[in-house]
């Protein structure tokens, strides 16, 4: 087999997104019917976390069980990686041994060296620029009541940072509009909106991006990695949480989504994941699903 990353949402087309998706469903259907499918016996996953994980690390762990394989959780700090090992030895060695590696890291450039040096597929499960894996379960979330998200109105209001990019290249290559709601100073970076952004429109009014919207979308305001700013952004991000009145002004059909976790109280009002539009438990649980369709398609291709 061709060997193939999943690094950024672009590595694959549209074609391939949407029968990913599709495929993501059906082994949900699969799983629900209790029936057994393990085409990855005997094969490993190795999944690096730089930081922590709830969603992404047992996705992938009892994913990989359920396909029949096994999966092996090594943080930075049980393994040579935290003592200075270079990623490009690290990828070689592990290619070795395993037969996919995932790995989470805020530094993008360590992915993509992984990826560079590896002989086997190579999953970024999110990095400081995007997290394709959550894009995934969202996008076969948004299929499972929706349908086809393409030319769909989709709202992300909040931080500009990696899980605003990540939408922003999901428009790109899933082909809707999406409008941007945060403040000027937590804007997405404008190289990335240069580069992926030409469904995109950038707003600082909440309100403005979240009507008529199809799909609403946010994060904490404060992601790994800017704990030193929680009191700034608390105070910045002032008028951007989505309350139940909000999102009266998206369409009447309108899904919310947040990747998790959630603060409640800052980003999203208290009782929000409650919101009967809200569908954000079983966002979180698809991580599983469109997680097995991915592994899939990386280690014995399209079913
Ligand atoms: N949404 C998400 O990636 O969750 P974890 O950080 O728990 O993996």
């Amino acid at each position: 087999m061709t060997l193939r990353h999943f690094i950024s949402l672009d590595d694959f087309d549209l074609a391939t997104h949407e029968r990913l998706v599709a495929r993501a469903s059906e082994l949900k259907q699969m799983h629900r019917r209790g029936l057994r499918y393990e085409p990855l016996r005997g094969r490993t996953l190795a999944m690096i976390f730089e930081q922590p994980s709830t969603r992404t690390r047992v996705a992938f762990e009892a994913g990989m069980t359920q396909l029949g394989g096994h999966a092996l959780f090594l943080s930075e700090n049980d393994t040579q990686l935290g003592r200075g090992e270079l990623a490009d030895d690290a990828a070689k060695v592990l290619s070795e041994m395993v037969d996919v590696i995932m790995i989470r890291t805020p530094d993008q450039t360590k992915i993509d060296t992984f990826a560079a040096a590896a002989k086997v597929p190579v999953i970024n499960a999110m990095s400081s620029l995007q997290h394709p894996c959550q894009i995934l379960a969202d996008m076969q979330t948004y299929f499972d009541h929706r349908g086809s998200i393409r030319g769909a109105k989709v709202a992300f209001v909040g931080d500009g940072f990696n899980m605003c990019k990540s939408y922003i290249i999901a428009s790109h290559v899933y082909q809707f509009d999406l409008t941007v709601a945060s403040p000027e100073r937590f804007r997405p970076n404008a190289d990335w909106v240069a580069r992926y952004g030409s469904r995109t429109r950038l707003v600082t009014d909440p309100e403005a991006a979240v009507k008529d919207a199809d799909l609403v979308v946010t994060d904490v305001w404060s992601s790994m990695g800017h704990e030193s700013e929680q009191l700034l952004r608390l105070r910045a991000f002032q008028g951007y949480q989505i309350t139940a009145k909000l999102l009266d002004q998206a369409s009447k059909d309108v899904l919310f989504m947040h990747c998790l976790p959630a603060k409640r109280g800052q980003e999203i009002a208290e009782d929000l994941l409650e919101d009967p539009r809200a569908v954000v438990f079983e966002e979180a649980g698809n991580r599983l699903h469109s997680q097995k369709a991915l592994l899939e398609l990386l280690l014995i291709g399209e079913r």
